[in-house]
């Protein structure tokens, strides 16, 4: 069987300063809020899993949701559920681009901050608006459901007290505030594979790696898929044996040619990576559900 050396990717100094600054000023941020959405794609949970934050927010409430449930079959959203479920987790998949499962995300967050305060004593009901963040990587989502969550244009929210005047609210359509926070990825990705993984879901742009390269990598995941993936798309009966295979036929098949007929290796692996991200090759989850340990954090 072919092996590909994905060691040929060299992400050094790539990672962008606003980032680790963003980073950083995730802790203080924490602070803010009574809850946080923990923002997850659900075609690689475990890698989408910022490593880092696991233990600032060891005391925080907060609550795992998969985006783009549409890129994955619904017995492996189950499937991870039940999974988190067993593990005291709470979590729920859902569609941001087409609205499903959206409208039971802020009913679950509310009943998450009440049974946090509950635990700690509170007998009174909150005088303010609940507090939110959302944290996850670049590409997850997060604008498209935010405008999901709320009513009118993203209206800013004056400053909230005690709370820093250049913070960014936005105010939910359930009057909740939620902290505009950007999408990010932590310094040292454990390994090619991880980031190839992100790259694959757009979290690390794609000129970085190389579109090439990046189509060789989904090729090889998509082996592990042969059978569920939508091979005639490309008018192929299975998984082409090497990624050349893979590219040649793509290329033939829409015309992807530069002079002399040659098949344009690039402009394939470009569409290969399209169609996978706009599920034209079908619902294809890119990690196994753990059998019975926790959910590597990315690492
Ligand atoms: P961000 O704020 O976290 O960076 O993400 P944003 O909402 O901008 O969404 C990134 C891309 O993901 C967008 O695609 C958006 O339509 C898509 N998207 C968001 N939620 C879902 C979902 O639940 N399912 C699917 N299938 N797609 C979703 P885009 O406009 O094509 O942008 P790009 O990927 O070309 O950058």
């Amino acid at each position: 069987m072919l092996t590909i050396d994905f060691n040929r990717l060299n992400l050094t100094g790539w990672y962008p300063g606003h980032m680790l600054k963003a980073g950083r000023d995730m802790q203080e941020r924490l602070k803010l809020v009574d809850a946080v959405v923990e923002l997850l794609d659900a075609r690689i949970p475990s890698t989408s899993r910022n490593p880092a934050l696991r233990k600032l927010m060891e005391h925080k409430p907060r609550f795992v949701v998969f985006n783009k449930a549409d890129l994955v079959g619904q017995d492996y959203a189950r499937a991870w559920t039940d999974f988190l479920r067993s593990r005291g987790e709470r979590a729920l998949f859902l569609d941001a681009l087409h609205g499903t499962n959206v409208h039971r995300l802020l009913p679950e967050m509310k009943q998450l901050v009440d049974a946090a305060r509950k635990r700690r004593g509170a007998t009174q009901p909150l005088l303010r608006p609940i507090r939110l963040m959302i944290v996850g990587i670049p590409n997850i989502g997060k604008s498209t459901l935010v405008n999901r969550l709320v009513t009118t244009k993203r209206a800013a929210v004056g400053p909230r007290p005690g709370v820093t005047r250049n913070q960014q609210w936005i105010r939910l359509n359930n009057g909740m505030d939620l902290l505009d926070t950007p999408g990010v990825l932590w310094p040292k990705i454990a390994n090619k594979t991880a980031e190839l993984k992100l790259a694959l879901v757009g979290s690390i742009k794609d000129e970085l790696v190389g579109e090439e390269l990046l189509g060789e990598f989904l090729w090889d995941q998509l082996r592990i898929h042969a059978g569920a993936v939508a091979w005639d798309l490309y008018d192929l009966a299975e998984c082409p044996e090497t990624p050349d295979e893979l590219f040649e036929a793509i290329g033939r098949r829409r015309g992807l040619l530069r002079a002399g007929g040659v098949v344009d290796r690039r402009q394939s692996a470009v569409l290969l990576l399209k169609d996978y991200r706009e599920g034209r090759l079908g619902r294809l989850p890119l990690e196994p559900v753990p059998a019975d340990e926790c959910p590597p954090a990315g690492e």
